[in-house]
């Protein structure tokens, strides 16, 4: 199958580009390199079925171009604003990489009849939720522009998909984390700036209690999420959750951890402001609808993470 996706060049995206190629579909890739890493597609780019094209989305035609002459049966639309403390910083950056990218995704996907179009939405959509584990029909409270964008983006390709031949899957990342994401920014994702931290023997930092839980999932499950959701058959539009179903604490982690690091130190401080204190989705769905189930232990993918030697 031909699946274009945007922002392939990403932590996401370059995962995704591998789980395509490795199935044996032919992928168009599409990275603005904004945030985005050749390096990330070294495997893609020695394999056959894979072509890229350096483009911001938001900047021309170039989308809607593209997909009128490549003619993929799906996107995988993953680019964006990744970072929650920018999209309150640069509120303009956040509308067009988060919001006015994915319409143009949508419009793009309708006039020229895709049948299937993938979104990255985010657990960031429910805020603080006091009903865990957190359902698709949860409430919707956002905490940040980010999470607003992602739940404007979702009623953007529900409202298109009414008039086309597509359907539309915004699936609802939990904590993802794995090989490719940068660990330089203080808000990068904890188990990142964790393992990073273990391994060059620099104390660990640790927010509040560490008994706040997360529904941590390894980017490889993502990957295979995405992909499943792009070539499954599939008669409706969704929001799925993609979580693991587990809540596990920082203190766990920690314990992990030290189990690795005989050394380890951590230095407490008080809780992020606005931090969540449990974030854990419910899985059902995504399970009953696409057959997924994340199948990554939490041990595993951080000894993943580790192996790399960050
Ligand atoms: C995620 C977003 C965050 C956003 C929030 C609400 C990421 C990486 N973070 O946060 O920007 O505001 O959703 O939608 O996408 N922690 C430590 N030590 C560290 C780093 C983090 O103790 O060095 C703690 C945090 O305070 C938090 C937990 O670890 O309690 C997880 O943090 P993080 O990985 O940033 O994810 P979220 O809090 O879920």
């Amino acid at each position: 199958m031909k699946v274009l996706v945007t922002g392939a060049a990403g932590f996401i995206g370059s995962h995704t580009v591998d789980v395509l190629a490795a199935e044996g579909h032919q992928v168009l890739g599409i990275d603005s390199f904004r945030t985005g890493r050749l390096e990330n597609l070294k495997q893609a780019l020695s394999g056959g079925s894979f072509e890229l094209v350096e483009a911001d989305i938001t900047g021309s035609p170039i989308l809607s171009r593209l997909v009128e002459t490549w003619r993929p049966r799906a996107i995988i639309h993953l680019a964006g604003l990744v970072s929650v403390v920018e999209s309150i910083a640069e509120q303009e950056l956040n509308y067009s990489l988060n919001v006015h990218a994915t319409h143009l995704v949508a419009q793009a996907a309708r006039v020229e009849g895709v049948e299937r179009v993938v979104f990255a939405s985010s657990a960031a959509v429910y805020g603080r939720v006091a009903q865990q584990p957190i359902a698709e029909s949860a409430p919707k409270n956002p905490l940040s522009p980010y999470g607003w964008a992602k739940l404007a983006s979702e009623a953007l390709l529900f409202s298109a998909a009414q008039s086309s031949a597509y359907t539309a899957q915004c699936l609802r990342y939990f904590n993802v984390y794995g090989s490719r994401q940068d660990p330089s920014s203080p808000y990068s994702g904890v188990l990142s700036i964790f393992a990073q931290r273990a391994i060059a023997g620099q104390p660990l930092t640790l927010f509040g209690t560490g008994e706040q839980t997360r529904d941590f999932i390894h980017v490889s499950d993502i990957a295979k999420a995405n992909v499943l959701a792009a070539t499954c058959p599939l008669g409706a539009s969704h929001v799925l959750n993609i979580c693991t179903g587990k809540a596990v604490t920082l203190l766990e982690i920690l314990d992990v951890l030290r189990t690795r690091f005989a050394n380890l130190t951590t230095r407490h401080q008080t809780a992020r402001e606005a931090d969540i204190d449990h974030s854990l989705g419910d899985a059902q769905t995504s399970l009953q609808v696409l057959g997924f189930k994340a199948s990554v232990p939490l041990r595993e993918g951080l000894d993943d993470l580790l192996s790399l030697g960050l």
